[in-house]
């Protein structure tokens, strides 16, 4: 079993969409009972809401339905139970790197080849979503090819 947590700041945007992106990437190749996956935010305003409206559309646009999943800040047992925290911005990697007691060796970017930022999509228009989920779908089946590699 390899544990997945995507990170980023509210938990409301980027990495639910994330979760339900590669959930579903992991699902479409049978790896359903190999892999788990969450995703949480480095902060806690949003803790408790589904994700923001704009991420669900998205996410529904493709096929994903990502409404029922809700939104929590990482805590610190979730240095020991996830084998791989990817962060979706260089900024909440620093608030990882911050909070983490020990090196945990499964703590980068998600997007790591090349290094990239999911630029933080809330305060801009409805294409930046369009954009991040480009960015996310690609990073999913890159990440998920790296897993498959190592199992
Ligand atoms: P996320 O986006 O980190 O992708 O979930 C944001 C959501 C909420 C806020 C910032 C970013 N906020 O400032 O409330």
């Amino acid at each position: 079993m390899t544990s997945v947590l995507f990170v980023c700041l509210g938990n409301i945007c980027r990495s639910p969409l994330a979760e339900g992106v590669f959930r579903d990437a992991v699902h479409k190749a049978g790896l359903t009972d190999h892999i788990h996956i969450d995703s949480a935010g480095t902060g806690a305003w949003h803790a408790g809401n589904p994700p923001d409206p704009r991420s669900i559309e998205v996410a529904a646009k493709y096929g994903i339905d990502i409404s029922r999943q809700r939104a929590r800040q990482v805590i610190a047992e979730d240095f020991n139970r996830f084998d791989l925290i990817l962060a979706m911005d260089t900024e909440n990697l620093e608030t990882l790197y911050s909070r983490s007691q020990l090196d945990h060796p499964g703590l980068r970017l998600f997007l790591n080849d090349p290094a990239k930022n999911v630029p933080d999509p809330y305060y801009g228009g409805e294409d930046g979503f369009e954009q991040v989920y480009q960015l996310i779908d690609q990073g999913s089946h890159a990440l998920l090819t790296t897993i498959t590699k190592h199992m």
